[in-house]
């Protein structure tokens, strides 16, 4: 399995990837990391797995489309087949998806569909659920909505704050995404689209 990593920030979900592969716990090779962020950590851990990164600054780009368009071409020359959004700060447009139509995958810390789009842990909290969580899925038009792959729970305690429940969530989003794409390895094809 060809993988392209998108990743906007610190990269730790990009770094499990990175290192379920090594230890071969993963048939899946990362072809590329694309990153839209100078400052994200993401590059330095992909320097240290002698993984290739393109810097794409959105910055840079006129529309989300034309964004969209340079990581098409950028993982087309990589030879990508399945996009991995690892924190992907950014709205996908049509561009991409029919670029790689049911073959790009988001993370998101929280049970989809409930708290999509941005500070998910927040509005978990502000919210007052007792359990939260995350969730793998292909990703659609829509903001974090799609067929779910996989998804795992997370009890919020009294005491806990944004940074303390995301940071438990994140142990499990480290999981889920290692599974999600064991799943896919499996079976490479639209079967994986319920
Ligand atoms: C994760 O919590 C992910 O669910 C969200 O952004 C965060 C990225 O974390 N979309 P990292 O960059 O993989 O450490």
């Amino acid at each position: 399995l060809k993988l392209g990593i998108l990743a906007s920030g610190s990269g730790s979900n990009f770094e499990v990837i990175a290192q379920a592969i090594q230890n071969q716990q993963l048939n899946a090779q990362v072809q590329v990391l694309i990153y839209n962020n100078p400052k994200a950590q993401a590059a330095a851990r992909a320097e240290k797995y002698g993984i290739p990164s393109i810097l794409l600054n959105h910055r840079s780009c006129k529309s989300r489309e034309e964004l969209d368009a340079k990581i098409v071409k950028s993982f087309q020359e990589y030879d990508v087949e399945w996009i991995m959004m690892a924190g992907w700060m950014r709205i996908v447009t049509q561009v991409l998806l029919d670029a790689f139509p049911d073959k790009i995958v988001n993370i998101h810390p929280s049970l989809l569909p409930s708290f999509p789009g941005i500070r998910a842990v927040e509005q978990a909290l502000k919210a007052g659920v007792k359990i939260t969580g995350c969730t793998v899925h292909i990703a659609r038009l829509e903001v974090d909505s799609g067929p779910i792959l996989m998804q795992a729970a997370v009890p919020i305690l009294p005491d806990d704050t944004a940074e303390t429940l995301h940071a438990r969530i994140q142990v499990q989003e480290h999981k889920i995404m290692v599974g999600a794409i064991a799943l896919i390895a499996d079976r490479p094809t639209d079967k994986n689209v319920p």
